[in-house]
């Protein structure tokens, strides 16, 4: 790699800046593999230096969403990780409904990319009794993806974990079977909003925020200011859930009690 396109070069960190006025994402919080990425994509369109990246990006749209795309990561599925989901539904929302009744849980998907997440919880929310007085807070940086996400709209690899029962019931098929709508009961339980986690406030007392598969880009030190704000924006008794792949070092100090794998409260 030559020096002027090294990861602490004076160009990365003008480009950074740049970038940060442009689309509003600090790369000093994702880790080193961003630049990685960065890398490859200035290689691709034979750019010589992060300037002449920059100014490719600025004029053309579609160069900003590639580069986009590779930095948010959009990848998602319906049930990711399905057991945590069972666990969910069986034991954790008839918990919290147990306290707090059918009309007021606040739920949340934190990094909630093309919608599965936000719409899996939903459909739970829907199998567990909650009214629909209960929208699913839905966030992502990503407007590209939110887009996606509001269309409703999914190939069958997105929706291998669903149940046959949640299948025939939440979904409708489209194009002779090839892709499959979240039908508009599923659709208006969901409530999509673009937030930048790292520098936007939370709001606070919810019940229930899955953040999972995201903080995983972001550096050890922009990670341990998240769960932080996770913390204090849950309700005493709520449930915070990680990625399957994902632990909160030093939970206790946050003030965060396990409640099994990837699973932390807030106690009351
Ligand atoms: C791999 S997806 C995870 C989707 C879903 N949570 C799951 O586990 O299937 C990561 C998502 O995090 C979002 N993301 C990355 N940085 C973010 C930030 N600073 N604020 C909000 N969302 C962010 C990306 O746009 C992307 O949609």
């Amino acid at each position: 790699m030559e020096e002027r396109t090294q990861y602490n070069s004076p160009g990365y960190t003008t480009f950074k800046m740049k970038l940060k006025k442009l689309i509003g994402i600090d790369l000093n919080s994702y880790k080193e593999q961003i630049h990685r990425r960065t890398h490859e994509l200035m290689s691709r369109w034979g750019c010589r230096n992060y300037d002449e990246y920059y100014d490719m990006m600025s004029k053309d749209e579609k160069k900003l969403r590639e580069f986009l795309d590779h930095l948010t990561i959009n990848v998602s599925e319906f049930f990711r990780n399905d057991s945590q989901w069972w666990k969910l539904r069986d034991k954790i929302i008839p918990e919290l409904i147990q306290k707090r009744g059918t009309k007021r849980l606040k739920l949340w998907s934190a990094g909630c990319a093309t919608g599965e997440e936000p719409y899996s919880l939903a459909i739970l929310s829907s199998v567990c009794g909650l009214d629909q007085m209960n929208p699913v807070l839905a966030a992502d940086v990503d407007q590209g993806a939110i887009a996606a996400a509001q269309r409703g709209n999914y190939r069958k690899a997105n929706l291998l974990n669903v149940p046959k029962e949640y299948l025939a019931k939440y979904f409708s098929t489209k194009d002779g079977g090839a892709t499959y709508d979240v039908n508009p009961d599923i659709k208006r339980r969901v409530s999509f909003k673009k937030m930048n986690m790292i520098d936007d406030a939370f709001g606070a007392g919810f019940d229930l925020i899955l953040c999972r598969n995201v903080v995983i880009y972001f550096t050890a030190d922009t990670k341990a200011k998240l769960y932080k704000k996770f913390f204090d924006a849950l309700a005493p008794g709520g449930y915070f859930l990680v990625g399957s792949t994902e632990q909160i070092f030093g939970y206790q100090q946050i003030g965060f009690v396990s409640a099994g794998p990837f699973l932390y409260t807030k106690s009351k």
